[in-house]
């Protein structure tokens, strides 16, 4: 397996955001995470990259156990995440916010530049590369985030609602760009309350809620799954997603 979690289990005074949660991603997969508001989807992604360390529970990547190496470690080991509320430097500009990536890798400046304004090019952001960030509108926000993770050369990429606030056809260049970064190899796994996002894109989706997973299957299983429909989609949602798909 190529990302494995073993009963993760996070708390805060006492409180389980992630309940026993064992997840696997086989490589080259695109794994939808979904569930209602607080079921614990941004913490779970906080546990695999090490921004929060589990309270019990145990994270292989690659054959390796992580649970406790530090973000850095992760990062290096080809693991990225993209915020849900963006970490930008809004003084520097997009390509050097994107450099910051890059650095994991490389102590040169020239060439962290050049890594940092390839990703920029990908993922559409070539015109605003000298803008500050702080001058940048939600789409662009999300490309920069998802650009920043991508400098840093990931084998899989965590996606916390990348596609959060856009238009339906920056959603449509969104899953575009997500498309393409499979094809270059790349694993995902992607939070989105979009379900045409999730329809369109994943192989197999988890649904979470409250803290565990209450349903696993193909984006066609969830959706048609009474106790996915009762917890998070409601009936008409559902509806329209399996017409979607
Ligand atoms: N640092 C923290 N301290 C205390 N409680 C927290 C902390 N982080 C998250 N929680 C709680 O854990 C639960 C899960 O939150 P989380 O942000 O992981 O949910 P989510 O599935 O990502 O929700 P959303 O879809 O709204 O982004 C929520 O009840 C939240 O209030
Ligand atoms: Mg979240």
């Amino acid at each position: 397996m190529f990302l494995e979690t073993r009963q993760v289990v996070k708390s805060f005074q006492g409180f389980k955001a992630v309940d026993a949660l064992s997840v696997s991603v086989t490589e080259g997969e695109i794994l939808g995470l979904i569930g209602p508001n607080g079921a614990g989807k941004s913490t779970f992604f906080s546990c695999l990259t090490g921004d929060l360390q589990p309270t019990s529970g145990e994270i292989l990547f690659d054959g390796k156990v992580i649970t406790h190496l530090a973000p850095e470690h992760r990062a290096r080991l080809g693991l990225a995440r993209s915020f849900q509320v963006p970490l930008t430097f809004e003084h520097m500009t997009v390509l050097e916010n994107v450099m910051v990536g890059a650095f994991l890798h490389t102590r040169d400046v020239r060439a962290a530049r050049a890594k940092a304004q390839q990703v920029v090019d990908q993922v559409g952001l070539a015109a605003m590369a000298d803008t500050p960030a702080r001058g940048l509108g939600t789409p662009n926000r999300k490309r920069l985030e998802i650009a920043r993770a991508l400098a840093t050369n990931p084998r899989i990429l965590l996606l916390d609602e990348a596609m959060a606030g856009l238009t339906p056809t920056e959603v449509k260049s969104a899953i575009e760009l997500v498309r393409a970064l499979h094809a270059q190899g790349i694993t995902l796994i992607i939070v989105e309350h979009v379900m045409e996002v999730i329809m369109s894109l994943t192989h197999r989706v988890v649904v979470m809620h409250q803290g565990r997973q209450i349903a696993m299957g193909t984006p066609h299983e969830v959706v048609n799954d009474p106790q996915v429909v009762s917890a998070y989609l409601g009936k008409r949602a559902a509806r329209a997603a399996a017409g979607a798909s």
